[in-house]
């Protein structure tokens, strides 16, 4: 197996940190997404509990659930071969308890076939992660701008402006460095104190909108690929424009559907005349 096809563990992400090869990561939620991305070769694909937007359609990510979740992991990971499988955690199979966090984090091993999971914060979560890392499961960080804190954030907001905030979040790095997280994702952190912590740790630092001196980077498939009408977050690049290419598609359907244009014998099946006419003197037959 060559390099891009090489299994992607986490052992992979150290080595791409010690050599400065950059790391790449998208999130999935389906099995088409997943066999997309994985074959283009991305390294690791997160299930991230941004499907509460994405494909829920719910205002944040508060109400996702570890069913829904589950529901999601799994089809993923029926489309993924290389790249490391990493599922979220949803808002509160974590935060209550040690024992609802690795119970939960076992979930996504056993029942989905996650590889690591990903938790948002530090603080009091630092000895939730410790907890899940001693039960065998490796863990992704998550800091900067965490939607799962969203009511205490007040809305989407850069994150470490301030000199306190800015060592509140290199401290976060820290802890969940020695915790034993193996990688970090610092979400809308500015790309100068991105650059700080990125040096500063020896696990990857994975950053969306947080510059590019981080050690790989992550967006979400829906802002990458322009599927839904609404505007593409300032931190994300939208390379392609597909809900307009589908609804283009879709239109076209519609109208060629009206005008009699579709379908034509070309997606239609044939049968001999002769049967037709065996048919329907059978069924006169029967109807005696
Ligand atoms: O849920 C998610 O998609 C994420 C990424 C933006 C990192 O947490």
């Amino acid at each position: 197996m060559s390099t891009t096809q090489r299994k992607v563990t986490i052992q992979t992400l150290f080595e791409r940190k010690a050599s400065a090869e950059r790391i790449t990561a998208i999130t999935a939620y389906d099995y088409p997404t997943a066999l997309l991305v994985d074959g283009a070769g991305v390294d690791m694909i997160l299930v991230g509990d941004s499907l509460g937007n994405v494909i829920l359609g719910y205002e944040n990510t508060l109400p996702v659930t570890m069913d829904e979740m589950v529901h999601h992991v799994k089809a993923v990971r029926r489309g993924v071969k290389r790249a490391l499988l990493v599922a979220d955690m949803p808002f509160m199979s974590y935060q209550a308890s040690v024992e609802d966090a690795v119970r939960n984090a076992g979930r996504f091993v056993k029942e989905c076939g996650a590889e690591a999971v990903k938790v948002e914060g530090a603080g009091g979560i630092v000895s939730i992660v410790r907890a899940i890392v001693d039960s065998g499961i490796p863990v992704l960080g998550h800091i900067g701008f965490t939607p799962q804190w969203i009511l205490q954030l007040g809305g989407p907001k850069v994150r470490g402006r301030r000199a306190k905030e800015a060592a509140e979040l290199i401290s976060a790095a820290i802890e969940l460095e020695r915790a034993g997280c193996f990688g970090v994702v610092l979400e809308c952190v500015p790309a100068k104190l991105s650059k700080v912590i990125t040096e500063r740790l020896s696990i990857p630092t994975i950053g969306i909108g947080s510059g590019a001196d981080c050690d790989g980077q992550i967006l979400v498939f829906h802002d990458l690929v322009g599927l839904l009408p609404t505007k593409t977050p300032k931190h994300a690049k939208r390379y392609l424009s597909a809900y307009e290419l589908m609804d283009e598609a879709v239109k076209s359907y519609i109208a060629e559907v009206k005008d009699g244009l579709f379908p034509t014998v070309e997606h239609s099946f044939e049968i001999d005349d002769e049967v037709i006419v065996e048919a329907l003197r059978e069924v006169e037959l029967s109807n005696l």
